[in-house]
């Protein structure tokens, strides 16, 4: 692998794009090159093996652009392919999972909520994941389905949202939640919104800063940091619209994203 070469980073759609400040600010060296799959979104209602099959061909559409890893940006993913597609690669491939471990050390109450997809929520991965973390404390399971929709849409704040935020959160809070997991990349971006509904005691446990040392110890570890001093770019390839996601992937992650249209994948 050539210590140059960009990451590749992977979603479902732009939820993704949450983890890009945090990678970026953690190898600021390291090109990126993202596919999110906003005319495929939303992964999560979706069949394992389809999601399987999609994961597949966007990471060889990565390998072809030269990625040296790949960082699965995506919990839909991990919790229903990540072995597969493992098994299938040889690129090195890093992936998010919802932080139950830092949640379960951090609540006070001994009840932690994890906000994921139904495929997520339902997949054998995150229930050995709640066994092996859970350390006998409450784990409830919250299925967020067309929560990720608004992001793609760019809503992240109306009254739309807050009233299905209150909806999905109110059982756990009332039953003693105090920490919130956001076990979906899309989340982070509603945090403003997930805050206002879940009041200033719950805290809430976004991944991303621990994804992007994960990144930093692989590559080490592997002898493929980028050793340059110069910033890498960013380059976003979208199924969607690109003159779209381009406006939105600014907006949402901050940073100068160049987009593209995805082209129809073998
Ligand atoms: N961003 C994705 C995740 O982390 C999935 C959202 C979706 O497509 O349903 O699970």
């Amino acid at each position: 692998m050539i210590a140059t070469a960009p990451i590749g980073v992977l979603d479902s759609g732009l939820g993704g794009l949450s983890l890009l400040p945090a990678l970026h600010a953690e190898l600021p060296q390291e090109s990126l090159c993202y596919v999110a799959d906003s005319g495929n979104a939303p992964y999560g209602d979706r069949c394992a093996s389809w999601i399987t099959e999609r994961s597949a061909q966007i990471i060889r559409f990565l390998e072809r652009q030269g990625c040296k890893a790949v960082v699965i940006a995506c919990n839909t993913i991990t919790a229903v392919a990540v072995e597969r597609l493992r098994r299938r690669f040889d690129i090195p491939i890093i992936a998010i999972e919802p932080a139950i471990k830092p949640a379960v050390a951090l609540s006070r109450s001994g009840v932690v909520a994890v906000l994921a997809t139904t495929r997520t929520l339902g997949s054998d991965s995150l229930q050995r994941l709640r066994e092996r973390h859970g350390d006998g404390r409450r784990i409830l399971f919250v299925p967020c389905p067309g929560l990720a929709d608004h992001v793609e849409r760019g809503e992240l704040h109306s009254p739309g949202l807050l009233a299905q935020l209150r909806d999905l959160l109110t059982p756990a809070l009332e039953q003693g939640a105090d920490t919130l997991v956001l076990g979906c990349t899309h989340y982070p971006f509603l945090i403003d919104a997930i805050a206002e509904v879940a009041g200033s005691q719950v805290r809430i446990i976004d991944p991303s800063p621990a994804v992007a040392a994960e990144v930093r110890r692989r590559l080490a570890a592997s002898g493929t940091l980028n050793p340059g001093r110069q910033r890498g770019r960013i380059t976003l390839w979208s199924s969607a619209s690109a003159a779209k996601s381009r406006h939105l992937a600014g907006r949402l992650s901050g940073l100068h994203v160049a987009a593209q249209l995805l082209p129809p994948l073998p």
